[in-house]
């Protein structure tokens, strides 16, 4: 049976069918739909969620991606989808892009795919301020509270530090506020998409960034997530990675000297 096939319900002691979905059946679907590779981790997750795995039925086999918008499936990947994050994480990255954001192709946009909570988008939005460059910055995921976090603005004072990896440059850019810091930026804009499904007026962009998000996916989603956000960078754009991770030598993409996990669009 293909991954996230529909099977057959499980049995009731009384011989009914059962509600809902079992953990492993919900796993599959995720995998076809999402492209979640199977883990510890979210098997762990969805078997703690018992009730949002009571309120669905087992889908077709050729139910659409689209699916994942629904309002059963939805909450069940707001609630197993991982959000660690952090405002400039992996700095000798993004200040490496900052070096060459001033001469990225078109108006800068700058796209944070797989976004969680919002730093890297903040991250972003803060470079493009320092740079002076008036910047449209996008943020997107699947996991709707953590959009609403990203929205928000603020980030936690703590502990752990929000600032511990903000290189002293940009320190100036944010302001403590009560039991909060927050980016003295313009907002970047926020939405719900699938990297595997990706909105088709999302646009194009300079610079695209999907770290720490493919080691989440199996091999197949994460080629089709790369060759997806490929299509929406302009060429001279450039492409921001996880430190596992390397583009398939089928994409036109170069590495970018002197920028780590960063490739060029040919
Ligand atoms: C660990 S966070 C990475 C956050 C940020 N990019 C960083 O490096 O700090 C991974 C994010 O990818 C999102 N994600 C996983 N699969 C996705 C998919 N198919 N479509 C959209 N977002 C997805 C998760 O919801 C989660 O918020």
């Amino acid at each position: 049976m293909p991954p996230g096939a529909a099977e057959a319900q499980p049995q009731a002691a009384s011989g009914a069918p059962a509600r809902g979905l079992p953990p492993e059946a919900a796993e599959r679907v995720l995998a076809r739909l999402a492209g979640l590779a199977p883990s510890p981790v979210l098997r762990r997750r969805l078997e703690g969620a018992v009730p949002l795995l009571a309120a669905l039925a087992p889908p077709p086999a050729d139910a659409p991606l689209s699916l994942l918008d629904s309002p059963a499936w939805a909450a069940l990947l707001d609630a197993v989808t991982v959000q660690e994050t952090r405002l400039f994480r992996a700095a000798s990255q993004i200040t490496a892009l900052a070096d060459r954001l001033p001469s990225l192709p078109g108006a800068p946009r700058l796209l944070s795919a797989g976004c969680a909570t919002g730093e890297e988008a903040w991250t972003l939005a803060v470079l493009a301020a320092v740079a002076g460059l008036p910047a449209e910055i996008v943020g997107i995921d699947l996991c709707r509270p953590a959009l609403a976090a990203a929205a928000a603005g603020r980030f936690g004072t703590g502990p752990p530090d929000p600032m511990r990896e903000v290189p002293p440059a940009y320190r100036s850019c944010f302001r403590p506020c009560g039991d909060w810091i927050e980016p003295l930026a313009p907002a970047p804009r926020f939405r719900r998409a699938n990297l595997l499904d990706l909105p088709e007026d999302l646009g194009l962009f300079g610079a695209i960034l999907c770290r720490n998000v493919l080691i989440y996916l199996l091999p197949q989603a994460r080629a089709e997530v790369l060759r997806g956000l490929v299509d929406h960078l302009l060429p001279g754009g450039l492409l921001l990675l996880g430190p596992t991770d390397a583009p398939g030598p089928e994409l036109p993409l170069r590495p970018e000297a002197g920028a780590p996990g960063t490739w060029r669009r040919k």
